[in-house]
């Protein structure tokens, strides 16, 4: 009997599989990293380069991002950050605006279907950024994949939409100012009214009044999972695009010229060969910070 096209998909993908683990068991002789992020740079530009409907490059980004989260989550990579839309991106034609938030409205809703990778892997997945700005249905959709998904553990993917660093550093710092505020307040109860006299009179000899790195760290969006070992922007940009600036002090950076619906295993393996060649190293920046 004939071979159907189904049955090919599957013998297909079980030779993947076992190949993925092959390589994968061979990486994990050495440090896996915990934290990959990725700039998904280049979708319009593969729309291009392959005739297709404008649009359908960040559907296949979409589809990119999935291949991407399967690797690593068998890798055993346990955290995943994508910058899927920069609060500058709201400047684009509101024609393209409305298409993407469409599409990640859709996604968003299949991602957190029953069965879904992030179902069926455990993934608990995070939205970061300024959520206000966005429109309510994308919102709605958003905080519903959270709360749907707050139980899963095993692995993490946060997705920054309407996100950028000095947003998020900005709200930091406000958060970290109310917060003393406060405490300040506080303390001036318990002290009968005292306590912000003494602060006018010696508040310049003392510290403990003002905010320090350990607060807005705190406070950061990205606070809930551990920096970035690995920055991955595609399409060959060597920029950070306001993209996690505050985490990534002591990240490896990977630019492919692979555009972001072209990136594959092969990607993968060689920056976390890279990762594990300069491990030593960025272990020791990291304790000095
Ligand atoms: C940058 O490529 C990418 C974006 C602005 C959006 C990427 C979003 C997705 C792939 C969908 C994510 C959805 C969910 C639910 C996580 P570009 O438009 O700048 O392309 P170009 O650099 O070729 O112009
Ligand atoms: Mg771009």
């Amino acid at each position: 009997e004939a071979v159907n096209g189904k049955q090919l998909g599957h013998l297909y993908e079980n030779i993947s599989s076992f190949f993925r683990q092959c390589i994968f068991s061979v990486l994990s002789v050495g440090p896996v990293p915990s934290h990959i992020a990725f700039i998904m740079d280049g979708n319009r530009r593969y729309s291009k380069k392959q005739n297709l409907l404008d649009g359908d490059g960040h559907r296949a980004g979409f589809s990119a991002l999935i291949n991407m989260l399967r690797y690593c989550y068998e890798l055993g990579v346990k955290y995943i950050t994508v910058y899927a839309f920069s609060i500058d991106n709201f400047r684009r034609s509101p024609e393209e605006v409305e298409s993407l938030m469409k599409l990640m409205q859709e996604k968003i809703d299949e991602l957190i279907k029953e069965e879904s990778i992030a179902n069926r892997l455990g993934i608990r997945i995070y939205f970061q950024g300024n959520l206000k700005l966005l429109s309510a249905p994308v919102r709605s959709a958003a905080e519903r994949a959270m709360v749907k998904t707050a139980g899963h553990s095993k692995a993490v993917l946060s997705v920054c939409v309407a996100y950028t660093s000095t947003d998020e550093i900005v709200h930091a710092v406000q958060e970290s100012c109310e917060e003393k505020w406060d405490e300040i307040r506080k303390r001036d109860a318990n002290n009968a009214g005292g306590y912000l006299i003494g602060l006018e009179e010696n508040g310049k000899d003392k510290d403990d009044h003002l905010i320090g790195v350990t607060n807005v760290d705190r406070h950061m969006y990205m606070a809930v999972v551990p920096d970035p070992d690995i920055i991955i922007r595609t399409s060959g940009e060597s920029r950070l695009s306001n993209f996690l600036l505050w985490q990534s002090a002591n990240c490896l950076l990977y630019s492919p010229t692979a555009l972001w619906p072209e990136i594959g295993l092969r990607h993968l393996v060689w920056v976390v060969l890279d990762f594990q060649r300069n491990y030593l190293y960025l272990k020791e920046k990291k304790k000095q910070a």
